[in-house]
């Protein structure tokens, strides 16, 4: 009998999930959920074929050079820029992400954040909790339009262009939006979305939602003279990485009313939230929590568990794990 490959789960997961991988594997599991310092991480993968990570796990080469063992990274998230993609392909690591199950919950997340910063919602409950609420005024909490007005999305992905759905539809928004490529004509048409060259998006857009993956090119792809360029009354929304936007920056465009507001899910160096935006009544701050539906996680924690089935040659997709980025190792391996 051919002994079981042993698996290691990085983080919490759902029990049932978990139980699917003991169906195929020998599982080290997180029973605490903590977040493992890299030496902790490294020690726990001794001897494991496989990893189920998270976007907290990094995996680079000098992680994988200490584990020529590791045949398969499986990322819970759709993100993966805390893995080292090149790093694995170079040693025949499978690695995998999951698209396509998060997209509309995230689309949901993104636009009402854009309407939460937009309508001042946050900064409305605060203001009544405080026990602010005295009267009815003309302009109390007056906000930025957001029907009929100019939607801007940066990075037309997946996320991106279910984003530009629901503004064109639901919200009679006209879509610009800048990504590297070109949709299809027929795309743009069905989203009623335009292409544009980032000034132009910056220039012209009502509310700018950024969606692009974060890589060393995307690095601080908004910064103070980004910001300069938007319209005064313009919102800023941020569901793609820290660190696409340079939050030190948007925090004194956000303090000056250089733009009205933001709604941010994703920060530089997360947890940590740059002390500047906590001050900020005009920023909407949520916790990295766009993808989190319990029936869109447990998709996403489905879905890497499949792919570490596959990878490691078990289940009825066995050699074909479904959203592989680099299947290509896959024939290369014994
Ligand atoms: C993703 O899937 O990349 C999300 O940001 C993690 O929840």
């Amino acid at each position: 009998m051919s002994r079981r490959a042993a698996v290691l789960v990085a983080r919490g997961v759902f029990p049932e999930v978990l139980e699917r991988l003991v169906q195929h594997f020998d599982v080290e599991a997180n029973a605490d959920d903590s977040v493992w310092p890299a030496a902790e991480l490294s020690a726990r993968l001794l001897g494991k074929a496989g990893v189920f990570t998270t976007g907290s796990e990094r995996i680079d080469a000098e992680l994988l050079d200490a584990h020529p063992q590791l045949r398969a990274v499986c990322n819970m998230a759709v993100g993966y820029n805390n893995i080292d993609l090149d790093a694995c392909t170079a040693r025949g690591v499978l690695v995998s992400n999951t698209p396509d199950v998060l997209t509309e919950t995230t689309a949901d997340f993104g636009f009402a954040l854009m309407m939460a910063a937009a309508r001042r919602i946050t900064e409305g409950e605060h203001f009544l909790r405080a026990g602010q609420w005295t009267k009815w005024s003309f302009d109390m909490l007056a906000g930025a339009e957001v029907h009929g007005t100019r939607l801007g999305v940066l990075g037309m992905g997946r996320i991106g262009q279910a984003i530009a759905r629901r503004g064109a539809l639901g919200f009679g928004m006209p879509v610009i939006y800048h990504n590297r490529s070109r949709l299809d004509p027929a795309i743009e048409q069905q989203l009623g979305a335009r292409w544009v060259g980032k000034a132009e998006l910056l220039r012209e857009a009502d509310h700018l939602v950024i969606v692009v993956p974060y890589s060393p090119q995307s690095h601080h792809l908004i910064g103070a003279a980004e910001l300069a360029q938007m319209k005064p009354g313009a919102t800023l929304t941020n569901i793609a990485r820290g660190g696409v936007v340079d939050d030190a920056a948007l925090a004194q465009a956000l303090r000056d009313r250089r733009i009205a507001a933001a709604g941010l899910d994703v920060f530089e160096g997360e947890p940590s939230v740059h002390p500047d935006l906590l001050t900020l009544p005009n920023v909407v701050l949520t916790p990295h929590i766009a993808s989190a539906s319990i029936a869109t996680r447990l998709a996403m924690a489905n879905l890497a568990a499949d792919n570490l089935i596959a990878a490691l040659g078990c289940g009825p997709q066995a050699g074909r794990p479904p959203t592989a980025l680099n299947p290509q190792v896959l024939a290369a391996q014994p």
